[in-house]
């Protein structure tokens, strides 16, 4: 008899998300394991019980360990959701945007500068406002539109003296004037399941900052631009943002590795958590590892 397959799946919180993802597993009868990463760890030169996993989905709230945890994972020769690479490129939206140039697929004018004065350089260059972003960093947090060459001064200086060595890596992007709305569209494999408008009458839309959900029909030029920005990335279970820009039409802004959808799975009434699912069980079945793995003969 073929032996069962058994996924574990790594979290910080109980997010609905997650609470989603269990009932989908349970539902089905998956054989799995929650895995709370403040009660875990690796022990490097014991692999055996990591191994004994056939996938694990990671739905980390923090960056760091959702990503040190899927290196070593990777490492041990355990399939992940997503890959360490993909998250890697997710987590940093200056790696992000390189793996957007590198693939020719199209996103904010964007650049980067390691001092105040570079950055104020830059930014006159692109013409306010601009858009002054964490390389690392979600939910709309410490994001800064600057309207003139006052405020980019006073932030630049302030991020400079008072934030971590982090926040002396200036990323910045022109702003765009889109129409108090950007898109959240999630991408499983090789489809685009489901997308939604965020619509806020602030800038930021992010609906941990007050944006409302609204269904949003996946034209093929939505799905197309989709696929290939998570293709860009390496491919998993990918939450990718478009913004339309007023000519350029649709701009890549981000896309996230671990994906939130408290708001497109009631919005779209699609299950989501449930096509999550699948994937994991897909890449279970497939033994799928990332292609960054070298270290693997190493443990
Ligand atoms: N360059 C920009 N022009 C206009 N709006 C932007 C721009 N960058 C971000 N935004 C708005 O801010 C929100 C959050 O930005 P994002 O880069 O996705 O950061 P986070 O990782 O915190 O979600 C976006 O969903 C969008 O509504
Ligand atoms: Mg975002």
């Amino acid at each position: 008899m073929q032996r069962r397959l058994k996924i574990g799946v790594l979290y910080s919180r109980l997010r609905v998300e997650e609470k989603w993802i269990f009932g989908a597993m349970e539902k089905r009868g998956v054989d799995y394991e929650r895995l709370d990463d403040r009660q875990i760890y690796f022990d490097l030169s014991d692999a055996s019980y990591w191994k004994s996993f056939d996938a694990m989905l990671e739905r980390s709230i923090s960056y760091t360990n959702g990503l040190y945890a899927l290196r070593i994972l990777n490492a041990f020769g355990v399939p992940t959701v997503n890959t360490a690479q993909v998250a890697e490129i997710c987590g940093d939206k200056l790696m992000t945007s390189a793996a957007l140039v590198r693939a020719g697929v199209p996103q904010p004018r964007s650049a980067v500068a390691f001092s105040p004065e570079s950055a104020l350089e830059i930014i006159e260059m692109f013409g306010y406002p601009v858009v002054l972003k964490p390389v690392v960093g979600s939910w709309g947090r410490l994001l800064a539109k600057i309207n003139d060459r006052d405020a980019a001064e006073a932030v630049l200086e302030h991020k400079f003296t008072l934030g971590s060595v982090q926040h002396s890596v200036f990323y910045i992007q022109e702003y765009i004037e889109k129409p108090g709305r950007d898109i959240r569209a999630i991408v499983i494999g090789d489809r685009v399941i489901g997308a939604m408008y965020r619509k806020s009458d602030h800038w930021i839309t992010n609906t941990a900052r007050g944006g409302q959900g609204e269904l949003c029909p996946i034209t093929s030029e939505i799905e197309d631009l989709c696929l290939q920005a998570a293709q860009a990335v390496g491919g998993g279970v990918l939450g990718v943002d478009l913004i339309e820009h007023p000519e350029r039409g649709y701009l890549v802004n981000e896309i996230n590795h671990t994906v939130e959808f408290h708001t497109l799975q009631p919005v779209s009434g699609i299950d989501i958590a449930d096509a999550i699912v699948t994937y994991v069980m897909r890449v279970a079945c497939e033994g799928q590892v990332a292609p960054g793995a070298a270290i693997q003969s190493a443990v």
